[in-house]
């Protein structure tokens, strides 16, 4: 097992110590005749392309866990591109799929939560989002399209029809409070009333409709859309984790695999990495109290990342299924196929019992694999890519015009186009509580409200980020892959000596901390290009650029990211400073913009 993908990895030649910072624009395919097709129109068929997103629930790319997935390597990996810089900006299931169908970040969804009052379904529909997303306008566009299995949280047999979701040919949706239940899941179709399935396990159900509404799509002769969510590898949630009032009485315990996987990788351990359960405790607020974990917990959590990797079995049956109908049907040369999940994961990494919740690598890089016309095979791609490129992504595909309300950028997906400069930075933001998951979970941190800056560019790869109770945390990942050293001053791993691009450390946190106050309140292009609101003449594109001494008077003026106190929700006057100045050539006349 696993051999598939290192390999992949190993010829593409990403083996440094820190694997995947390697130049942002670069992609290297194994088979040099790869990717040479042509443009993302097929030229066999007039028809738009059809498009298939594959999104499974807490599915990491650290713990390796596409390794154990054949079928993902054989169909996806070997036939695909993997972009290995992907990352969500709000680690958390629900939060972070209303960004993936909006195109937005959470902060201009403002649906921060998996339940009201600051998310969830309600909170959804409340926005207004119901008649404005994904599937409503690529149905505008001409496409049918089709969804089956987790759509959001606290979307429930309750309110499932007040209102109905809009925008879909045919539905079939996953419904609290049991979503996350594999032995009793219940779906809902449609406009029908929900079924609880006794008994059944959840992604044979999910196999059955998937395969079905993949028929109809295709006889349908229109180009179509076909979502698939299935909830490996989540927890087995018991309880309404829909009810905020009563979620100590959830009980989070570990994936359940169907009958003929439960014997599989019985050797299988979390990878032990050095940011494995290590002996000094890491980060800062709650996860710098964290003890750490005692045999017993390492064992359970071993066994918990082992039902994970087994329950993601029946994932890879659901991928090879499709793939054949597809093939079967001859759709395959006019399909993109997506793979990716919500969110990343941790299983002991950090001293940090199962869940996710954190903006450690673990929680926010997840896999994203696109296969389809015009797309590279067996390729990696360094591409600083993010789920708010999604939907200006599958835009491009669907030859819609971009909209001027999308936070992102549509992600390269030939090659010729990953030569031109991406943008470097990641704009990570988190409200709320983290819950431990597993039989030993159950406990909820509060104040775990954040906002962070991932930027990866040639010679720099750092993580930056700013909590709620004004705690600070500076990883440079190019000396510490494992976030094992904050190296803010303050800490104790700060060391006034340390430079970052021949830069004082000092000049690099001034300069992070402007592009985090420019993203974490940024709307559309700014989202997109936020050195340009700090220097509107031009002439900074990426950090290197910023990090120029003339600009130190000017960064020095600049507020700092800062919080006036802990919300679990986007509450703007917790949140400190709004506006940033923007310099000008004169070095005087730095002006707020709004
Ligand atoms: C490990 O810690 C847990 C929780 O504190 C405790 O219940 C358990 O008995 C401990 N196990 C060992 C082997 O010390
Ligand atoms: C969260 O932070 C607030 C200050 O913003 C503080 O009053 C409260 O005690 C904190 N809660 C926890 C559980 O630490
Ligand atoms: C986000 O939603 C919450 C809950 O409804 C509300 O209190 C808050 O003001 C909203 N934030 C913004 C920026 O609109």
């Amino acid at each position: 097992m696993g051999l598939a993908l290192k390999n992949i990895l190993l010829y593409a030649g990403v083996a440094s110590a820190v694997p995947w910072a390697g130049s942002p624009n670069d992609q290297k395919p194994l088979d040099p005749a790869a990717g040479q097709k042509g443009p993302l129109k097929t030229g066999s068929s007039t028809q738009k392309p059809n498009i298939i997103f594959i999104l499974t629930d807490d599915q990491d790319i650290e713990m390796n866990s596409l390794d154990y997935m054949p079928f993902v390597q054989k169909h996806l990996l070997d036939k695909g591109t993997l972009f290995r810089n992907h990352f969500v900006t709000t680690a958390l299931c629900c939060p972070s799929r209303v960004s993936l169908w909006t195109g937005r970040h959470s902060h201009n969804t403002n649906v921060t939560d998996v339940n009201p009052p600051y998310g969830g379904y309600p909170k959804f529909v409340a926005q207004g989002f119901n008649e404005n997303f994904l599937p409503v306008w690529l149905q505008e566009a001409g496409y049918n399209t089709y969804y089956t299995g987790k759509l959001f949280n606290a979307h429930t047999t309750k309110n499932y029809n007040n209102p109905h979701v809009k925008g879909f040919t045919t539905s079939d949706f996953l419904l609290d409070p049991w979503t996350y239940n594999y032995l009793n899941p219940a779906y809902q179709r449609n406009h029908e009333p929900p079924i609880i399935y006794h008994g059944q396990h959840t992604i044979d159900i999910l196999i059955d409709k998937s395969n079905a509404l993949l028929d109809d799509a295709i006889a349908s002769e229109k180009p179509f859309f076909l979502a698939l969510a299935p909830v490996a590898p989540h927890s087995n949630v018991e309880g309404d984790i829909s009810d905020i009032s009563d979620i100590e009485k959830v009980t989070f315990s570990e994936p359940i695999p169907l009958k003929r996987h439960e014997h599989l990788f019985p050797d299988a351990k979390v990878p032990r990495t050095p940011h494995f359960n290590p002996d000094k405790p890491s980060g800062v607020n709650w996860i710098a109290e964290r003890p750490q974990l005692n045999k017993t917990w390492v064992d359970h959590n071993d066994y918990y990342y082992r039902q994970r990797l087994r329950a993601l079995q029946g994932v890879d049956e659901l991928v090879d299924g499709i793939f054949k109908r597809l093939e079967e049907n001859g759709q395959l040369d006019n399909t993109y196929i997506f793979y990716t999940a919500d969110n990343g994961f941790h299983v002991s990494q950090h001293r940090l019992n199962p869940g996710k919740e954190c903006g450690f690598e673990d929680d926010i890089r997840v896999p994203f694999i696109v296969r389809g016309p015009g797309i590279a095979e067996g390729a990696v791609s360094n591409a600083v890519t993010t789920h708010i490129d999604v939907a200006p992504t599958l835009f491009e595909i669907a030859g819609i015009p971009l909209r001027e309300d999308f936070d992102g950028l549509a992600i390269p997906l030939e090659r010729v186009k990953q030569e031109k400069r991406r943008h470097e930075h990641v704009n990570v933001e988190y409200w709320g509580f983290a819950v431990e998951e597993g039989s030993y979970g159950g406990t909820l941190f509060w104040n775990n409200t954040y906002k962070a800056l991932r930027i990866i560019g040639e010679n720099y790869n750092l993580y930056y980020s700013v909590w709620c109770n004004n705690e600070h945390q500076l990883y440079d990942l190019t000396s510490d892959p494992f976030q094992l050293r904050n190296i803010y001053p303050g800490y104790a791993d700060h060391d006034s000596s340390l430079t970052i691009l021949g830069a004082p450390l000092i000049r690099v946190i001034d300069r992070l901390d402007s592009l985090l106050l420019v993203l974490k309140s940024c709307k559309g292009t700014v989202c997109v290009k936020p050195w340009q609101k700090l220097h509107p003449e031009g002439d900074v594109d990426v950090l290197p650029d910023a990090l120029q001494e003339q600009y130190d008077t000017f960064y020095k003026h600049q507020e700092s990211v800062r919080f006036d106190r802990c919300e679990a929700g986007y509450i703007i006057d917790a949140e400190g400073p709004q506006d940033a100045l923007s310099y000008t050539r004169n070095g005087i006349h730095w002006s707020h913009w709004v």
